[in-house]
């Protein structure tokens, strides 16, 4: 069997195997809400056999959303939906798990789409971004976020556990912190977003504590039993990728300490003109660095996408999940053709009965 069918059992948790569907924004909701869209498209992504699908990044405050039409967890309103979406992705056979998120300076954006860039808070749509200081990301998103007080810090927080507490009535039984790509808790620990004088600044133990807080606080909310994951950035291509990577690494061995049990390993995106190294599975080598020096099972996107190199960062255990996405928006059904590439036994049964049946008796041909 290829490693990449290998089951995968994190706490309470086991997947059918290694492939996950990665938090992806979809840019449609109102008010945060789901909505016909969410639940087609995150059934169809279990559907095709991956072993996780994680719903995008969800908002656990209106001005923690990238977009005005980003998903939300801010109201108990919002449960019953995320729940329909939760419950359809188990009833296809993944797990489900659930991104949450606060956007901090490059909240109140346009949809990719509509051109990336930011809404003004002067604008019908657009709100003023928070941010650890009054720096701006630049160039698409040059609104000046307003720097948090202690009282904003407490707060979030607090949004992130109840979105946590949300999440679990919800059904998800897979969270991720959402810690990277630029958004408040990877801006946090950012040399260049992070110019606070205060113990939330300062150096790499002061530019970690909102995120550690952060952490420890959904832990006691959590349950102890379930998967809780952080997907963080941990080198920014800004020539100083050594210390980064370093101080990284060492925030988490301290996340492991406080209950992290996974790390989704990423870039980090504070600056817009980052020299990323572009190219297949580019991070894996990094991720493995993360995995056997902190001693956590992680995972990386980013490229991660034929089958056959995706099953060899299993094999050479530099991962112990892919994330593969853009691929899952091609086909939703990859697992499937990753099965039949790797030589899986019995390749459809990845797939429900009714396409697995036809599938397996008369497999159309490939060239067609
Ligand atoms: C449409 C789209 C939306 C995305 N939204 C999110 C998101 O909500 N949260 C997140 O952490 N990453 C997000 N990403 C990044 C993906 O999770 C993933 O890292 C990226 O697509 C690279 O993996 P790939 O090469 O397999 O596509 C998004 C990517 C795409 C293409």
């Amino acid at each position: 069997m290829a490693a990449l069918f290998e089951p995968f059992t994190l706490k309470d948790v086991t997947l059918r195997n290694r492939i996950a569907v990665p938090p992806m924004c979809q840019y449609l909701a109102e008010d945060g809400f789901t909505n016909q869209w969410h639940e087609a498209h995150y059934q169809s992504l279990a559907r095709g056999g991956a072993g996780l699908v994680i719903v995008e990044a969800t908002a656990v405050s209106p001005e923690g959303r990238i977009s005005p039409n980003c998903l939300g967890i801010w109201s108990e309103e919002h449960v019953s939906g995320l729940r329909s979406v939760a419950q359809r992705i188990k009833d296809q056979g993944a797990v489900a798990g659930i991104q949450i998120a606060h956007a901090g300076r490059k909240a109140s954006a346009n949809r990719p789409w509509e051109g990336d860039d930011h809404i003004l808070p002067t604008d019908e749509k657009g709100w003023q971004p928070i941010g650890p200081s009054a720096v701006a990301f630049g160039e698409h998103l040059p609104v000046t976020p307003t720097e948090v007080t202690k009282a904003d810090i407490e707060r979030v927080k607090g949004d992130f556990v109840n979105g946590a507490k949300r999440a679990r009535e919800a059904g998800f039984e897979w969270l991720e912190l959402h810690f990277a790509h630029g958004y408040l808790a990877q801006s946090f620990f950012s040399r260049h977003a992070n110019k606070r004088t205060d113990e939330y600044g300062g150096d790499a133990k002061g530019r970690a504590r909102f995120l550690l807080e952060t952490l420890s606080a959904v832990r006691e909310e959590w349950p102890q039993n379930l998967p809780l994951t952080v997907r963080f950035g941990v080198i920014e291509y800004d020539g100083e990728d050594e210390q980064t990577l370093n101080e990284s690494i060492e925030l988490i061995k301290q996340f492991k300490e406080i209950g992290a049990d996974f790390v989704n390993v990423s870039v980090n995106f504070n600056i817009p003109k980052a020299s990323i190294p572009w190219g297949p599975a580019f991070l894996a080598p990094i991720a493995e660095r993360v995995r056997n020096e902190a001693a956590i099972p992680v995972a990386t996107a980013w490229g991660v996408d034929t089958p056959e190199l995706a099953n060899e960062t299993i094999e050479k255990q530099q991962l112990d999940l892919v994330m593969v996405g853009r691929m899952h928006l091609t086909n939703p059904h990859w697992t499937y053709y990753a099965a039949k590439k790797l030589g899986v036994e019995k390749p459809s049964w990845v797939l429900p009965a009714p396409y697995a049946h036809w599938l397996e008796r008369y497999a159309p041909s490939d060239e067609r």
